[in-house]
């Protein structure tokens, strides 16, 4: 088939990839210049495993090509994915729809005949229709589709070719059929096609994301009761998650969620719920909002007790910058978020991420970056471990602990193995395992 993609982002690209890779014929769309001639170019403009490759093997099969014309693109296919981005309003917790509305105008005029224009942006339920009716005003016959996507940083890749569900909202047999065959190699691969109308196709993926939400805010207040009651959250969590009906994924408790997606998209659907007048319904989402950022002040509070008072004139190292290990994405870093706040108590702050650091150092220029572990650790006062990349975990403790003034570490993501450190003489701390601290050989794996 031919596909338009428009939308370069990490959606927009991966989806174009995956779709040359299965066989169609793809033009990938994007009004950003640089962009385009530097993936016509070969230059990927993010870091997601298995893309480069995949691009790379597109562009040289001649299945996959970029272009900053939409004109000229859109009459090559029947078939265009929106794939532009929807970031939270700077006056509101709603979703920016400025992006998705700007490509149905501007592709709308270069549509003749039946087409179908596929949503993959995540938007606030009922955004589809006004689209669609928006659309048809100009190009009839073309028709509305939405078919939001789940992927992971990290994994992008894996889960488009691989997806546990394809959710399509359609209005038509005729739409249903074109995205069975776009996606008919998954098909044949018995991946199940919840096929569906438009409005629940627009909330299944913000209920999706609010829901994994839900599941890290609840381990992380369980957490906070474990600090006050001297019970251990890993063990509680690794408990609970054995129960099949609750299950051990996204219930790491820790320092929260960041990213692009789950803080925008829990807030997107309160916004959307209040304008319906159904703002108690989702109440609860308030909660796991409010959760979630208070951890970031808990790592504070923790440093600072760690410290023995003020982080003021400390030399402070943050291990980890990436939302979330796997990436290179700051964008709402939980780990950034601390060593700004770090920062601004008066403290040196170091910060070590293996893949971040270009990123973040755009986002707080006024930091200190190194890509050496040792390196941002010498004569730490508090050494902080906010993402949880593997390679933390095959640090030498005794070796970390003659280059930082005082062996101090707190756990934020309860991956490090605690017993080790502290043979190590460091003093470990991590919220939710009081007696981490306290009772040697009691409470931690
Ligand atoms: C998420 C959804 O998983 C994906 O389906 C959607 O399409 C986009 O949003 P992503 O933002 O890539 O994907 O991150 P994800 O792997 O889900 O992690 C989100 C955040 O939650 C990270 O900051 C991670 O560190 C944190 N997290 C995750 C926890 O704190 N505990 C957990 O148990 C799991």
């Amino acid at each position: 088939m031919r596909l338009t993609v428009i939308g370069t982002g990490y959606v927009g690209l991966v989806h174009a990839a995956c779709m040359a890779e299965i066989g169609h014929t793809v033009i990938g769309i994007d009004l950003d210049t640089d962009r385009i001639e530097g993936l016509t170019r070969g230059r990927v403009p993010f870091y997601e495993p298995g893309l480069r490759e995949l691009l790379h093997r597109g562009q040289e099969s001649g299945r996959l090509r970029f272009t900053t014309s939409l004109a000229a693109a859109a009459r090559s296919a029947q078939t265009h994915f929106v794939c532009v981005g929807t970031p939270q309003r700077l006056d509101s917790h709603a979703a920016d729809l400025r992006f998705v509305d700007a490509v149905v105008d501007d592709l709308a005029p270069h549509l003749r005949g039946w087409c179908l224009i596929v949503g993959k942006s995540t938007v606030p339920v009922g955004t589809a229709a006004r689209l669609g009716a928006r659309l048809t005003r100009i190009a009839p016959e073309a028709e509305i589709a939405w078919n939001p996507e789940f992927l992971r940083e990290g994994f992008a890749v894996q889960d488009t070719l691989r997806p546990e569900r394809l959710v399509a909202g359609v209005l038509s047999p005729r739409a249903d059929a074109v995205l069975r065959e776009v996606y008919a190699p998954m098909l044949r691969a018995h991946v199940p096609f919840v096929s569906t109308d438009l409005p629940t196709a627009e909330l299944v993926k913000l209920a999706a994301n609010s829901f994994l939400a839900t599941k890290i805010s609840f381990i992380n207040a369980m957490a906070e009761l474990c600090d006050a009651t001297g019970a251990d959250v890993v063990t509680l969590a690794d408990a609970i998650g054995r129960d099949a009906r609750i299950g051990h994924r996204y219930l790491q408790p820790g320092l929260g969620f960041g990213g692009s997606c789950l803080p925008k998209d829990i807030r997107a659907l309160m916004a959307r719920a209040e304008e319906l007048g159904l703002g108690e319904s989702v109440g609860f989402l308030r909660q796991v909002d409010e959760i979630n950022t208070r951890q970031r002040r808990r790592v504070v509070v923790l440093a600072e007790q760690l410290a023995g008072g003020s982080l003021s004139g400390l030399n402070v190292a943050v291990l980890g910058a990436a939302f979330k290990p796997g990436s290179d994405d700051v964008r709402d870093s939980p780990a950034l978020a601390v060593a700004e706040e770090i920062h601004r108590q008066g403290a040196r702050v170091r910060v070590h991420d293996p893949e971040a650091v270009d990123n973040a150092r755009a986002a707080l220029p006024w930091l200190q970056f190194t890509l050496d572990v040792p390196k941002s650790c010498e004569d730490a006062d508090v050494v902080l471990h906010l993402t949880a990349w593997p390679a933390y975990r095959e640090i030498d403790p005794a070796e970390l602990a003659s280059v930082v003034r005082r062996p101090a570490i707190l756990d934020a993501r309860h991956t490090l193995d605690a017993a080790r450190w502290r043979s190590a003489g460091w003093t470990v701390r991590a919220f939710g395992r009081p007696k981490l601290g306290r009772d040697p050989g009691e409470g931690f794996r």
